[in-house]
C-alpha cells in the first residue's frame, strides 16, 4: 500500500516535469555590444517543487560566461525543492553541452552543499570557481594570478585587483542562504573567465544570487528609488552600504572604493564592464556609461568584464590608482559641499518623535527651516524612519504651504523616505491637495 502511494506520487510529480529549453543563441555577444535579454529571459525563477530538466540540445551556440549563469539558477531552483536534470549532447567541442561538461560544471550540486570541494573544470584557460569563504577567494586568485603572468605584470596586477574587489563584493553584499539538510549554508558565488586567445581577448563574470544592489545599498539610502539609481550610485567614491561593519578579510580602511576604483581602472584600460542587478544594467567603458532596462530579472547581480589585452595601453597600476583616490578624494568634497548647500535634510524621529502629531511643533519648524530653504531652491528632503504614525493635521501643517509655493515642482522636491504605506498614503493626499486647483485656493487649511 505505502509502496503504490510512493509511486503515485513519484508519478504524479514526474508529471509536473518542467523542461526549460536554453535557446540556441546562449550569449550576451550581439557583434560588438551586448544583450542581455536572450539569457536573462531563460531563467525562471518562480518555478517550485517539480522536476526541472535543463535542455541543452537546442542550443548550437553559447558562451562560457554566459553559461555560468546557469549554475547559481541550478541553486535557486535546489532551493526550491526541485531536482534539476541536464539534456546533454555529444556534438562536439564547440556544443554548449560540452562546454558545460568542460567547466566542470556536473558536480555543481556537491560543490553548493560540500565547502571543502570546488568545480573541477578540465581548462585552465576557461576555469570556473565557486566562492563561498576567504579560502575560495585566495585560491581563485592565485589561479588568476597565474593565469594572468602571461599578460604582463601589471594586466596581473590590475585583474587581481579588480576580482579582489568583484569577489569580495559578491561574497559579502550577495549573500544568499542555501539550506541542506537542517543546515544553513551560503549559496556559493561563482567566477569564470576566459581567455579568447584568437581576439586576444578576457572575460569575467562574477555572479550571485544575492539580495541585489538596489537593496544592499537602501540599507544607508533608503531614498533610492530605482535599480538605475542604485547601479549608479555604487559606482561613486565612498558609497557604501555596509556600514559599522568591521571587514572580515583585511584593515583596507577601503569602504566604499571598490566599484569606483574598478569601474575606472576599467575605462582606463579601455575595457568594457556591464553590471546587472535586478532588472537593470549598467554600461561602463571609456566613451559610456550607460543603463539599460532589461526584459527580465537577474534575481542578484552579475558584472561581466571584457578586456582586450595590448592596445598599445601602456599604464603602470600604482600611479594610476594614486590618480583616482585623489580623483576620489575631490569628487567626495564636492558632493558634500553640494549635499550641503542643495538639500535640506529633515530626520522626523528626530525632530517629533515615534508619534509625529505636534502640530505647533511643525508650524514653527516650516516657517523657521523649510520656507527658507525652498526660497533658496534646495530639494526638502524628509525622512520618516522609525516613525510609527503622523496624523494628517500635522504633516498639513509642516507642508500644505511649502507644497502650495512649489506648485507643481513640489513632486520634484519634496522627497520622501522609509514612511510606513499609511504615513505615504497621507502625504500623497496632502501633496494632491495643494497642488489640485481647489487646494490652492483654500489657503485657510494653510496652519
Ligand atoms: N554583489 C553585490 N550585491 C549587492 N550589493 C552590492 C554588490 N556589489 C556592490 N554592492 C553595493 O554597492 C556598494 C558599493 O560597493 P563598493 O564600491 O565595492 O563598496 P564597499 O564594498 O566597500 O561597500 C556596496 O556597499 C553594496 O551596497
Ligand atoms: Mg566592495
Amino acid at each position: 500500500m505505502q509502496e503504490q502511494l510512493y509511486f503515485a506520487k513519484k508519478k504524479l510529480r514526474q508529471s509536473r516535469k518542467i523542461t526549460l529549453n536554453i535557446p540556441s543563441g546562449f550569449s550576451f555577444n550581439r557583434g560588438d555590444s551586448k544583450n542581455f535579454n536572450p539569457v536573462i529571459n531563460f531563467f525562471k525563477w518562480d518555478i517550485k517543487d517539480c522536476p526541472v530538466e535543463i535542455d541543452f540540445t537546442g542550443c548550437s551556440s553559447a558562451n562560457y560566461q554566459a553559461l555560468s549563469l546557469i549554475i547559481p539558477y541550478c541553486w535557486h531552483l535546489k532551493q526550491n525543492r526541485c531536482t534539476i536534470s541536464f539534456k546533454l549532447d555529444n556534438k562536439g567541442d564547440q556544443s554548449s553541452s560540452q562546454m558545460w561538461r568542460l567547466m566542470g560544471s556536473l558536480g555543481l550540486f556537491s560543490v553548493s552543499t560540500d565547502h571543502t570541494i570546488n568545480f573541477k573544470g578540465y581548462s585552465k584557460e576557461k576555469p570556473l570557481f565557486a566562492i563561498r569563504n576567504s579560502t575560495d577567494f585566495k585560491e581563485a586568485l592565485d589561479a588568476a594570478n597565474e593565469f594572468s603572468e602571461k599578460f604582463g605584470i601589471e594586466y596581473q596586477k590590475t585583474l587581481r585587483y579588480v576580482l579582489a574587489e568583484l569577489l569580495y563584493n559578491a561574497l559579502e553584499h550577495g549573500k544568499k542562504d542555501f539550506h541542506y539538510r537542517g543546515r544553513r549554508l551560503l549559496t556559493p558565488a561563482i567566477l569564470q573567465y576566459s581567455w579568447y586567445e584568437r581576439a586576444n581577448e578576457i572575460c569575467i563574470i562574477v555572479a550571485d544570487i544575492g539580495v541585489g544592489i538596489h537593496s544592499h545599498l537602501a540599507q544607508a539610502y533608503p531614498g533610492i528609488s530605482s535599480n538605475e539609481e542604485a547601479l549608479r550610485l555604487a559606482i561613486q567614491p565612498e558609497i557604501s552600504g555596509t556600514f559599522g561593519r568591521h571587514d572580515p578579510y583585511t584593515n583596507r580602511n577601503n569602504a566604499g572604493m571598490g566599484l569606483f576604483l574598478s569601474s575606472n581602472i576599467i575605462r582606463k584600460l579601455r575595457a568594457d564592464m556591464h553590471i546587472v542587478s535586478g532588472d537593470t544594467v549598467l554600461h561602463i567603458s571609456p566613451n559610456d556609461l550607460t543603463s539599460r532596462q532589461l526584459e527580465n530579472k537577474w534575481h542578484g547581480t552579475f558584472v561581466l568584464i571584457t578586456m582586450k589585452l595590448d592596445q598599445g595601453n601602456i599604464f603602470a597600476l600604482d600611479q594610476l590608482m594614486q590618480e583616482l583616490r585623489e580623483k576620489a578624494e575631490s569628487e567626495v568634497k564636492s558632493r558634500i559641499s553640494q549635499q550641503k548647500d542643495q538639500r535640506h535634510y529633515l530626520e522626523i524621529f528626530n525632530y517629533f518623535g515615534r508619534n509625529a502629531d505636534d502640530k505647533q511643533a511643525a508650524i514653527s519648524y516650516r516657517d523657521k527651516y523649510l520656507l527658507k530653504a525652498i526660497e533658496e531652491g534646495k530639494v526638502l528632503v524628509l525622512d520618516f524612519g522609525n516613525v510609527d504614525s503622523s496624523p494628517h493635521s500635522f504633516l498639513n501643517a509642516l507642508l500644505a504651504s511649502p507644497i502650495r509655493r512649489l506648485g507643481m515642482q513640489a513632486y520634484k522636491k519634496i522627497k520622501i523616505t522609509r514612511a510606513t504605506p499609511e504615513i505615504r498614503e497621507t502625504l500623497d493626499y496632502v501633496l494632491d491637495d495643494n497642488t489640485s486647483p481647489e487646494g490652492v485656493n483654500q489657503a485657510k487649511y494653510d496652519d
